[in-house]
């Protein structure tokens, strides 16, 4: 399955932040390129990497090796894989490494791993020494289109996701699309759902492109490497424009509020990928515009066709059937939206749309249709 490894010319992405700017490095074979990058960036700097257990035994020992190749000293931290790492236990066992590794201003942490590892790592670097800089080493689809850009570091609170964080920019992101090859297919596949979300939002094109193309997408071409570009591409103008989500940056929630209700519903069991909860969710706010009459129906049902070609799952009831699990009442999906922190002042903000391509904000959609749309949506197969 793992291609051979070719350090050829990388698509770099420019995140224009004024002075916190950064490039988003992407290719096969340019982890190879990290140490020499940061050495450039911030010359006699230390570095510590921060990864899980699964991607440290996979791919630690590469990343050392870019690093220690520069001449910069290696510290690591290794947490448990999975969400659960995302919480003040794990968070302080990172920090207390990164002091112990005396790793002071001026420094690097490295977050190498999924979305995890990079919110948990990225937060980690905006506390500790009341700020370090830090650099996105992304292995995962999700990380390297979404989770890694943009400066949102988190972890979790009893209370709900992301509850606790900082806006953080990283000073590099390095996307290795080689690092994908060891990547679950399924895991794969969940990441995929944010990148057809890009076409989805404001790009027509390249989601009839990804319909075309994205066999070779997941068999890790330059098909793989592009798609990736393109996502990047457009989440960096995004923040590049709305840094800290006052409005446009909204947009990147599209699927996100039925999603997310869809997600918790599945008690963020493994069972339900946030990537497939998103299909379902960006399903259906498609759905819910077309009632609305806001598209054509047929426009729904392409942004479906192509998410169950992938093997993504586009319809609730049998998605969690297929999983074990009872069907979530309208009424349930209702409270865990207001629960969500997209809802205010007891108005529903949805991401709807007027065609593919076409998405925008709607601050104050009705409680009662979205209601009503569900409980039909629900008793479908
Ligand atoms: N900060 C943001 O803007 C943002 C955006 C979207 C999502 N997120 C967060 O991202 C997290 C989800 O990220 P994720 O889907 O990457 O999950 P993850 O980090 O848990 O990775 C998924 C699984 O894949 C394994 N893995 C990672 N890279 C691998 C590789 N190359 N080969 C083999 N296995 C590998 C991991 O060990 C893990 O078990 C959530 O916590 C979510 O809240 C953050
Ligand atoms: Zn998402």
């Amino acid at each position: 399955m793992t291609k051979p490894v070719r350090a050829g010319d990388p698509i770099v992405v420019d995140v224009a932040l004024g002075e916190r700017s950064y490039d988003i490095v992407i290719g096969r074979g340019q982890l190879t390129s990290l140490g020499q990058r940061l050495a450039t960036l911030r010359p006699g700097a230390k570095a510590a990497v921060v990864s899980d257990e699964t991607v440290a035994r996979l791919h630690l020992r590469a990343t050392e090796a870019a690093l220690a190749a520069a001449g910069i000293g290696v510290s690591s931290v290794t947490v448990p894989p999975g969400e659960s790492s995302k919480s003040f236990a794990v968070l302080e066992k990172v920090c207390e490494s990164l002091i112990a590794a005396r790793i002071e201003r001026g420094d690097l942490v490295v977050a190498l791993g999924g979305g995890v590892i990079g919110d948990l790592a990225g937060f980690a670097a905006a506390v500790v020494r009341r700020g370090l800089d830090y650099v996105q080493v992304p292995t995962t689809l999700l990380a390297q289109v979404d989770s890694s850009v943009g400066g949102k570091t988190a972890i979790d609170s009893g209370h709900g996701k992301n509850l606790v964080g900082a806006f953080h920019q990283p000073i590099l992101v390095v996307a290795d699309t080689a690092l994908l090859d060891t990547l679950p297919a399924r895991e794969f596949r969940a990441g995929y759902a944010e990148v057809a979300k890009y076409g989805l939002i404001a790009d027509a094109a390249f989601f009839t492109w990804l319909e075309a193309n994205w066999r070779d997408v997941f068999a890790g071409s330059a098909a793989r490497e592009h798609a990736i570009a393109v996502s990047c591409r457009m989440k960096a103008a995004i923040v590049g424009r709305d840094e800290r989500e006052t409005g446009e940056r909204a947009l990147l929630n599209l699927g996100h509020t039925f999603g997310h209700a869809l997600e918790a519903a599945a008690g963020f069991s493994g069972r339900l990928l946030h990537g497939e909860a998103i299909s379902l969710g960006m399903v259906l706010a498609f759905e819910f515009s077309a009632r609305r009459g806001l598209l054509a129906a047929t426009d729904a049902a392409r942004v479906e066709r192509h998410l169950a070609a992938v093997g993504l799952p586009t319809r609730v009831a049998s998605t969690f059937a297929a999983i074990s699990l009872g069907v979530p009442t309208a009424d349930r999906l209702m409270e865990l939206m207001a629960q969500d922190k997209k809802v205010k002042r007891g108005k529903l903000t949805f991401i709807l749309v007027r065609g593919i391509g076409g998405s925008f904000i709607a601050p104050d959609v009705d409680a009662a249709e979205v209601r009503a749309f569900l409980v039909e949506k629900l008793a479908e197969q």
